[in-house]
């Protein structure tokens, strides 16, 4: 959506600082010997408390109140109650939702606990390239200079990209126009970011594979090539100079 008055600025904030908020809560929860179907009941629980609804669950019939993947799981993980968390383990979690009529979404991987399998530094990795990658958005500037962004510094770690999983505007809706903001430089992507639209930008950054595809369940995405990936993303406002990050509340660079 692009932000046209006062009461769409405020919508959109208060959807952010839910999914920030239970984002970062759901973090802290997250215990070895969990369940991924507790960790995600808890979830929905605080969005309920918060007056939100779990947008997975709203626009998909998602079954669950947000997308729990660990380890060789990309992204959209069913929570499960057979699905055990352990030290060492790589987690990931996003939280969307809407409140009021308004979407918000947010992601983070982080490792559980002591980093027995060395995933810190593909996190770490992650993290730092959605930063270099937000930095570099403003009106006019082309989607796919951001992509651009995202895959050499991908490259320069020694990591791929997913490329076919991608950020997105957002606002009225969970995924609107432009509904693909690659992690590669997609030449065939003319757009342009323009001051006050809303847009969700996320890192898919990979040890070996460089596509997603769904597993049997129907819903949970796997590597092509296996390996591991590294998700981190935030809900921000494009403006003329830097934009307005509203998910910052998740603590990602914190
Ligand atoms: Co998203
Ligand atoms: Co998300």
């Amino acid at each position: 959506m692009s932000i046209s008055k006062e009461s769409e600025w405020v919508g959109m904030q208060d959807v952010a600082k839910v999914v920030a908020t239970v984002l970062f809560e759901m973090k802290e929860f997250t215990r070895p010997g969990m369940s991924t179907l507790e960790i995600d009941e808890y979830g929905g629980s605080l969005l309920k408390k918060l007056g939100a609804h779990s947008a997975p669950k709203l626009v998909y019939n998602f079954p669950g109140y947000t997308c729990i993947s660990v380890n060789h799981e990309i992204a959209h993980g069913i929570p499960r109650a057979n699905s055990i968390v352990r030290e060492g383990d790589l987690i990931n979690i996003d939280v969307s939702a809407e409140l009021n009529g308004f979407f918000a979404d947010n992601g983070m991987s982080f490792v559980m606990g002591q980093d027995l399998y060395s995933h810190a530094l593909l996190v770490e990795t992650s993290k730092s390239i959605l930063k270099k990658a937000i930095e570099q958005i403003k009106d006019g500037v082309r989607i796919s200079a951001i992509g651009r962004i995202i895959e050499a510094e991908a490259f320069k770690a020694g990591y791929k990209v997913i490329k076919n999983l991608c950020g997105h505007g957002i606002g009225r809706r969970l995924h609107e126009e432009p509904r693909e903001i690659a992690n590669y430089p997609d030449k065939f992507n003319f757009k342009k970011f323009t001051k006050n639209s809303v847009v969700a930008i996320e890192t898919f950054i990979s040890t070996k594979s460089n596509m997603a595809y769904t597993l049997k369940d129907g819903w949970t995405l796997a590597g092509n090539k296996g390996g591991y990936v590294a998700q981190h993303e935030h809900t921000l406002v494009v403006t003329e100079d830097a934009p307005v990050i509203l998910t910052t509340g998740n603590g990602i660079w914190s």
